[in-house]
């Protein structure tokens, strides 16, 4: 399937790409219970417990996203690199 197949036993690629995806996909989640929220706090008789339901996403967001930033600095730390990649 994917084409260069190397060796590289130090990378946890596959739980990151599994992270991302789901981080993705959370995103979407989340905009999706925003837009609900307002809508629901947009009535005469506002639906306030609605508004709470977009925090579900966001901690899982916050988890994988912290999972996410935390994870390249974690491997190059591992790989014993002194040398600071610019962010850019
Ligand atoms: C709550 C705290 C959050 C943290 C700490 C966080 C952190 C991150 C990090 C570190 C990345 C990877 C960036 C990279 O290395 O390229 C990322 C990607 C991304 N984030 Fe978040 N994020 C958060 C919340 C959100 C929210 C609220 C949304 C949108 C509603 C969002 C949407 C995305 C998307 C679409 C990507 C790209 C995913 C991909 O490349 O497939 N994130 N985030």
């Amino acid at each position: 399937m994917s084409g260069a197949g190397h060796f590289s036993e130090e990378k946890p690629s596959n739980a990151r790409t599994w992270v991302r995806q789901i981080h993705r996909w959370l995103s979407i989640a989340f905009t999706v219970t925003v837009v609900v929220t307002s809508v629901a706090l947009a009535q005469e008789q506002p639906v306030v417990w609605v508004s709470y339901v977009p925090l579900l996403p966001l901690a899982l967001l916050l988890l994988t996203g912290l999972y996410l930033f935390v994870l390249p600095y974690v491997t190059q730390w591992r790989n014993g690199r002194r040398s600071v990649v610019a962010p850019e």
